[in-house]
């Protein structure tokens, strides 16, 4: 049986050329980067090469950025260490529809005390400008925000946002881990103070992310140890991660605009296709064209139970994801589902179908079959 893979907003495959980057660095050239022979100083070249090459496809400078774990260690860090540095300021503002990385890095600093705005969205996930106009005042530290929402796939209007933080000299943090390689983030235009991207997201490797932080500001450290990345992050670095992650990134941006085309040809026919097949289907999230993610479908049902379908589904092949990856064991309706008030009578039954580039448009009618044998089955 054919499969079908429509699940790349949980994570994607190592794109080939990247793995052929990497492979040396699996191989043979182990040396640790800090160390003084000739061999690992070719390393720590490899590792600035990566960086200048993360900091092109955003228009930074490589000293911006700085290499993590991946998407939660950076939204970790430009949170709490951004706190930290700055003790005398204690609120911070999010939204309802951020990723378990915000949330749960603000709810800790609740529990030490800080007091945190989680601003509403509306029924297509898009947050209320002038309530965050009105939260901002001078004991806020900073703006958390997801770019790109990864269950929904709405696309925040971040240039408001940050003439909104701007006014009221406020930083920013973006979450950008689904929105890097769809958007065309030019960080010398789009002012924001920190920026989280993670590596596996755009068929670079797992474990491996990057903190964008602006020129002048300082976090402090949440890992302390040896003096890699600007004594900033302690510890020996992950070597071929970083230089896929490198290697990722400048592919993503080149065929940025030849993916975007794919995934926007793949996203309109495979949504007609559903609304044809179904008839108690809603889509979640901003209509596809405006404002939305070119990957994302995100589809609430009437009729079914979410972890149903995805079984269903599952058995016969296909992989998605039943709401967010994160929440693959649970019923319960995501805290977006909640916050963009889906009718409860379809809050059970939400899937997230995403593309990626080696999805294949004449895929398509196999995909809806096996989707309607799916329904099927379950309602039988
Ligand atoms: C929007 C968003 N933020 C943060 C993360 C966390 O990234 P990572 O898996 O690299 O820790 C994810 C991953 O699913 C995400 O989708």
């Amino acid at each position: 049986m054919k499969e079908f893979y429509l699940d790349y907003a949980a994570t994607t495959p190592l794109d080939n050329r990247v793995l052929d980057f990497m492979k040396p660095f699996l191989e043979h050239k182990f040396e640790n980067p800090s160390s003084m022979h000739s061999h690992a100083i070719e390393n720590k070249k490899a590792i600035n090469q990566a960086r200048k090459k993360v900091a092109d496809a955003l228009n930074a400078s490589p000293d911006e950025i700085f290499f993590t774990s991946g998407g939660t260690e950076s939204t970790n860090w430009a949170i709490k260490g951004y706190a930290f540095k700055n003790p005398d300021k204690r609120e911070i503002i999010t939204s309802k529809i951020e990723h378990k990385a915000t949330l749960n890095t603000l709810h800790f600093l609740e529990t030490q005390g800080y007091k945190v705005t989680y601003l509403d969205v509306d029924a297509y996930g898009l947050i209320d400008l002038k309530q965050l106009d009105q939260a901002i005042n001078e004991n806020t530290l900073m703006v958390s925000i997801i770019y790109s929402n990864n269950e929904i796939g709405t696309i925040q209007d971040v240039r408001s946002i940050s003439k909104i933080c701007r006014r009221h000299q406020t930083k920013l943090h973006l979450d950008a881990v689904q929105a890097f390689a769809q958007l065309d983030i030019d960080l010398q235009d789009l002012d924001v103070d920190f920026l989280t991207i993670s590596s596996h997201k755009f068929y670079g490797p797992k474990g491996v992310g990057v903190l964008y932080v602006k020129k002048g500001l300082e976090l402090e450290p949440l890992i302390h140890g040896g003096s890699q990345e600007s004594k900033q992050r302690g510890g020996t670095e992950n070597l071929y991660g970083v230089v896929g992650m490198g290697e990722a990134a400048r592919i993503a941006r080149l065929e940025l605009e030849k993916n975007r085309n794919h995934y926007q040809m793949l996203q309109i026919d495979f949504h007609q296709k559903m609304m044809n097949a179904f008839d108690d289907i809603k889509l979640n999230g901003t209509p596809c064209g405006s404002n939305r993610s070119y990957n994302n479908l995100s589809y609430a049902f009437k009729h079914v139970l979410g972890h149903e379908f995805h079984f269903q589904l599952n058995k016969l092949g296909v992989f998605i994801s039943n709401g967010s990856a994160c929440n693959a064991q649970s019923i319960e309706p995501t805290h977006v589902i909640k916050a963009i008030n889906v009718e409860k009578e379809y809050q059970p039954c939400v899937i997230r179908i995403s593309f990626g580039k080696y999805c294949k448009l004449e895929d398509h009618d196999e995909i809806i079959k096996r989707f309607k044998q799916a329904y099927d089955e379950i309602r039988n």
